[in-house]
């Protein structure tokens, strides 16, 4: 069966990250990516969850709190600091991250996530990303500002080196209403 855009995003995360690595939720929202990844890494693993909405923070915490993990650190920030988080002594490796682009159902649709900032993030994680890891984007396109943040990650990501990453479009073209697709990028090299 062909899987859907959430569970083949899940996927492939799961293929990618190991035990015990750094993970990132660069939109946590209402907590589903995070709680899956502190899944994926364990005990013994971090993922660094990100949202700029306070409520955004509140419910993840909820959900991490009602799983008893501990493993997860919410960070109040917008992605584009992800560098400003990540931790220097050790120098370690990101494995996996995941975007999910727009805004948080339910919530104000103005608070969007926007082309500059994202691409900033993902530039980051790229340059902290081990070999065979994993970035994947749930592009949701259409809501105002949704196509112009489609267009200005396509472009970025047209132009990687094909001897450094891979990247790949997964999505379903006969679905009306401007389905979400997914966005991966794996690195090559170290
Ligand atoms: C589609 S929702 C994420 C859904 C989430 N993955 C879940 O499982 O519920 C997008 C989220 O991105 C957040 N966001 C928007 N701009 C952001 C930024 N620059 N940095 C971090 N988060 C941002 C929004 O506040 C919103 O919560």
């Amino acid at each position: 069966m062909l899987k859907g855009i959430l569970n083949y995003a899940h996927y492939l995360l799961e293929e990618a990250i190991k035990k015990d690595e750094l993970v990132i939720d660069a939109t946590c929202g209402n907590g589903n990516d995070t709680l899956f990844l502190s899944t994926l890494v364990g005990e013994h693993g971090k993922v660094l969850a990100f949202d700029i909405q306070k409520e955004a923070i509140a419910a993840t915490k909820q959900r991490i709190i009602a799983n008893e993990r501990t493993n997860v650190s919410l960070i109040h920030d917008s992605h584009e600091n992800i560098a400003k988080y990540l931790p220097v002594h050790t120098n370690e490796k990101i494995s996996g991250a995941i975007f999910n682009l727009g805004y948080l159902p339910k919530s104000d649709k103005k608070i969007i996530t926007k082309p500059d900032s994202t691409i900033i993030a993902i530039d980051t994680l790229l340059n902290h990303l081990r070999k065979d890891g994993l970035i994947v984007i749930v592009v949701y396109h259409g809501h105002e500002g949704g196509k112009a943040e489609k267009e200005a990650i396509l472009k970025y990501l047209f132009h990687l080196d094909q001897k450094q990453y891979s990247v790949l479009r997964y999505g379903f073209i006969n679905q009306k209403n401007d389905p979400p697709f997914i966005l991966a990028i794996q690195k090559k090299i170290d």
